[in-house]
């Protein structure tokens, strides 16, 4: 069964949203925030803020989606290209505070590796972002499995996988294979994990991510309008790439401790480098900064 979930920084398209499931028979079920889709609402009033302000005016967002959907709210650590693991650590226990049912949202970057060690450790549910590569899918199960076995870390829900399916074919590669490839290495682990898809542009992304099995697909209010209202949509026709199966070398089979996995990771027998990563990054410092004094 997949749940659904809208990714909006802005209340009220929660409520609009709310009311467009309930009069379809469909469940929403919770809510995706990141630093641009904060800032974007954060910069309505037009007024630049401290980064203190800012972070309480998001606490307040977060508080208000929390009474409007009953299931997971992620909300994102800042991270830029120079943020340590330890500072995500302390942000991402000062969110968790806010209520049971928030989720952290880490980069998937080796500091974010770090950092979601820690705070796996103490139990907090993470979606791990910025997702668009087999091999960082592989990492996140693995790390996972590592850390259930050396620890028996648990929480509320089973951790999220979020791949970017739009910006995948915004640079020509089909990210919906990512989904299906995804799937079928998530199975190599014993260890629940859900896949949330995220990125989604079109009724065709959402469709295709159900019938996959995607566990939750988080979406705009406009792509879910357009999949319960009906509306016609011209269907522009794209080019894409299909991303072949990647295959899990032996080398990262035999990784057994985290010691292990780390040196993996930063060796690079398990690559989990990507430009858009990187770009995403990027993307979200630029945006959070620009609201701010
Ligand atoms: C998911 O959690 C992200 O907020 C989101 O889906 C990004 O979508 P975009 O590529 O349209 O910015």
């Amino acid at each position: 069964m997949t749940r659904f979930i809208l990714d909006s920084g802005n209340p009220d398209d929660y409520r609009t949203t709310l009311e467009l499931f309930n009069n379809n028979d469909q469940t929403l079920w919770g809510s995706t925030t990141n630093p641009s889709l904060i800032a974007k609402k954060l910069a309505e009033d037009g007024h630049k803020l401290t980064l203190q302000k800012a972070f309480d005016l998001q606490k307040d967002i977060i508080k208000e989606i929390l009474t409007i959907v009953p299931g997971a709210v992620s909300a994102e650590v800042y991270a830029d290209n120079s943020t340590t693991s330890e500072d995500m650590i302390k942000q991402g226990k000062e969110i968790v505070k806010w209520d049971e049912r928030v989720v952290i949202k880490l980069p998937t970057t080796i500091e974010g590796f770090k950092a979601r060690t820690q705070l796996r450790k103490e139990n907090v549910v993470t979606n791990n972002t910025l997702v668009f590569s087999q091999q960082q899918i592989y990492a996140i199960c693995l790390h996972e499995h590592l850390l259930q076995n050396e620890f028996q870390v648990k929480g509320k829900w089973p951790c999220f996988i979020s791949p970017f399916l739009g910006r995948l074919d915004d640079i020509g590669e089909d990210g919906i294979t990512l989904v299906r490839n995804g799937m079928e290495l998530k199975k190599h682990f014993t260890e629940e994990l859900w896949m949330l898809s995220a990125s989604i542009r079109s009724t065709s992304h959402l469709k295709a991510c159900i019938e996959l099995g995607s566990e939750l697909i988080t979406a705009p209010l406009s792509v879910y309008k357009d999949w319960l209202e009906g509306s016609a949509q011209p269907i522009q026709e794209q080019k894409l790439v299909s991303l072949d199966r990647w295959e899990v070398p032996t080398q990262v089979k035999e990784i057994q401790t985290l010691d292990n996995f780390f040196e993996a990771i930063e060796n690079k027998t398990l690559d989990i480098s990507h430009p858009l990563t990187d770009k995403g990054v990027d993307k979200f410092t630029k945006d959070w900064k620009a609201i701010l004094t």
